[in-house]
């Protein structure tokens, strides 16, 4: 067998058309905002350019367009020592593009145009036998079609490789084979559209995420934003809640898939899952406290310190 070493990420490359606004606007509403910027970010390239930037040794497989974005998105993963030997250019078709908007709080909202993301096939993903048996993990998220996450999830199983799936955006009617990975990592929302049901003051955390391992997840990880995350295993049936790292926040675009990343590297360097949340719960905090997707993305070294400081 391969040495199995890598982190694999199936996934969205966008280039993100963000601007500063005091708030969200209302429909019909036009606000005047602040300064305009473009910064390379789509969810699986953010995982990809935190992973690296972690110390793992990362692959993508993914599309952008035949256009200038395409180019400079490309440039940047290379630059971000990222393997991009499966990223192919797709005729005809623009580079996906997110327009969003940041509030005065750091929130954001998002639209996507997927472009070439929704051209990546399931036979892109099977024609790569030899990154998915170089792969410890492999990472995908839901900004691809969902016939091609469902074959990486059946390629990453028959390579015996780690699945971790970050369901955002979440489809409502998930189809069942997407359920059945080693971790499923929702935030709130997402996990309420998967279950399609609304958490009330009985269907707490705990519910939500026994909800989702009866759905076929191994494990579930509930990002709960500034109150850290909960972590549920098939196996022993047992809850973990794990804390949250305090900081300033100045922008949130990012944070999840900074956190999906950290996880990922963690689970390939063989750590129990509650130690990779919490590596997780600090690259993800970290990665608040600067403006944009990509460019926001901490290091290991950023990432050490902030345990250190903050010991949970
Ligand atoms: O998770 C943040 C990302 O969502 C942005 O970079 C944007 O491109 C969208 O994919």
């Amino acid at each position: 067998m391969a040495d199995k070493t890598t982190v694999l990420v199936i996934g969205s490359i966008n280039m993100d058309l963000v601007v500063r606004s005091p708030h969200m606007p209302s429909p019909g509403e036009t606000v005047l905002g602040q300064e305009f910027f473009t910064s390379p970010g789509g969810k699986g390239a953010n995982q990809a350019v935190a992973a690296a930037r972690l110390g793992a040794k990362v692959k993508m497989i993914a599309r952008v367009g035949e256009d200038a974005f395409g180019q400079m998105l490309r440039g940047n993963l290379e630059k971000e020592n990222i393997d991009c030997s499966c990223i192919r250019v797709t005729e005809g078709a623009a580079s996906g593009v997110a327009m969003i908007v940041i509030d005065s709080r750091g929130e954001n909202s998002i639209v996507v145009a997927s472009g070439a993301n929704f051209r990546v096939t399931p036979d892109d993903v099977f024609s790569e036998e030899d990154a998915f048996a170089a792969a410890a993990v492999v990472v995908l998220q839901l900004e691809l079609p969902l016939p091609t996450v469902r074959a990486a999830i059946e390629q990453a199983r028959r390579h015996e490789c780690k699945i971790v799936l970050d369901p955002a955006p979440a489809p409502r009617a998930m189809p069942v084979e997407l359920f059945r990975v080693d971790v499923i990592s929702p935030n709130v929302s997402e996990a309420e559209i998967l279950l399609d049901a609304k958490p009330t003051a009985e269907r707490v955390d705990k519910q939500v995420a026994a909800d989702l391992l009866n759905r076929g997840a191994k494990a579930v990880v509930l990002k709960l934003g500034r109150r850290g995350a909960l972590v549920a295993a098939a196996a022993d049936g047992q809850f973990h809640r794990v804390g949250p790292y305090r900081v300033p926040v100045v922008d949130t675009t990012g944070a999840g898939d900074a956190f999906t990343a950290a996880m990922a590297v963690a689970i390939a360097r063989g750590e129990k899952l509650c130690d990779a949340v919490k590596f997780g719960n600090a690259a993800g905090a970290l990665a608040c406290t600067k403006i944009g997707a990509q460019q926001a993305m901490p290091t290991r070294d950023e990432v050490m310190l902030l345990m250190a400081d903050q010991p949970l």
